[in-house]
């Protein structure tokens, strides 16, 4: 019923979703209109707002998504990258709910400021489900998430730290994206963790989870401390460590040598570092959610009972299970 008295707003929702740099039917920005994405019409039209393209896990997670939600497993996704704006990404959500998709699935960039349009979004009659990161907001707003323990992943790094660091060190930190939640609580974990241990943080910024903003974060690290100041570097991703090892090398010291570093991902690019010796350990955050998000819109739709929560495991690597993981890495 609503999707026949909504299927009328279809029209502005493309015209305002193209404005907002969405795409429908098989998600590649093929313009298409909500419903003719294969799926026929009894296919499930799913708006998904991503954060962005920032790192090479969401890139693996977003293809993980448009495998999920594909017109052979019964979707119509209506597909939003908002280039880590969390503005933007608020106006996609806004823009699902005026079209009257059946679901919406967000991988929200920061974990505040949710409350209004989750409220809407349930006011429309229309389930929330979460994905990758958390939000503030009261989760009666919300049906359900899938997700990562980004605590215990910053506390599994921190504790590689405390074991590995047992004179006094100097540690700088690439942090992720200001106000996300794995940026918060890898923090959290990790700075517990090291507790008491003679590792002394003397310097955090964002590198906003790119490879560009880790280089030139480091670059000013480095810059201020000099190379011979820092004895840690703690990403909170591998992109961020990935742009740390650029710079590291340009001013003329080894990483993972000189400078032990410490990240979190596991994605194929980190892991090659962590084979080749440049980063010297890595938690994973598992990035294939997809198909437990699809399961769950299914699962919601249909009117069953789903946990509120669904944590994905991630497990830890050095270099010997590096090099035993690396050739079957799928991302
Ligand atoms: O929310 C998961 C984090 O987001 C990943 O660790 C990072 O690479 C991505 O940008």
């Amino acid at each position: 019923m609503r999707k026949q008295i909504l299927s009328k707003l279809a029209l502005v929702g493309v015209i305002a979703l193209t404005a907002a740099g969405c795409s429908s039917g098989d998600g590649d920005g093929d313009g298409a209109t909500p419903g003719e994405g294969g799926g026929g019409g009894d296919a499930i039209t799913v708006g998904f707002a991503q954060t962005g393209s920032e790192s090479g896990w969401r890139s693996a997670n977003t293809e993980s998504m448009k495998t999920a939600f594909s017109a052979e497993n019964g979707f119509d996704l209506v597909f939003n990258a908002a280039d880590n704006d969390p503005a933007a990404q608020i106006a996609a959500v806004r823009s699902f709910i005026n079209q009257g998709v059946d679901a919406i699935v967000i991988a929200p960039i920061v974990e505040d400021g949710w409350d209004d349009v989750l409220q809407e979004a349930k006011d429309a009659d229309i389930p929330v489900i979460l994905e990758d990161r958390t939000v503030t907001a009261s989760d009666d707003l919300y049906a359900s998430w899938v997700g990562l323990d980004f605590t215990l992943e910053g506390q599994m790094a921190g504790e590689w730290a405390a074991e590995t660091f047992t004179e006094p060190t100097t540690m700088v930190v690439l942090e992720g994206t200001t106000g996300s939640a794995p940026a918060n609580n890898r923090a959290d974990g990790f700075d517990a963790a090291i507790e008491g241990t003679p590792i002394e943080k003397i310097d955090s910024q964002t590198g906003d989870f790119t490879r560009d903003g880790g280089k030139s974060v480091m670059e000013g690290f480095l810059q201020k401390f000099g190379a011979d100041g820092i004895d840690l570097v703690y990403a909170h991703n591998d992109d961020m460590a990935l742009g740390a090892i650029e710079a590291i090398e340009a001013a003329g010291a080894e990483p993972g040598v000189d400078i032990k570093i410490v990240s979190i991902d596991a994605v194929r690019d980190g892991m090659q570092a962590l084979v080749d010796g440049k980063i010297n350990y890595i938690v994973e955050c598992n990035p294939l959610l997809g198909d437990k998000a699809a399961a769950l819109v299914k699962a919601v739709l249909a009117g069953e009972t789903v946990d509120k929560r669904t944590i994905v495991e991630d497990q830890a690597f050095d270099q010997e299970a590096a090099k035993a993981a690396l050739p079957d890495r799928t991302y």
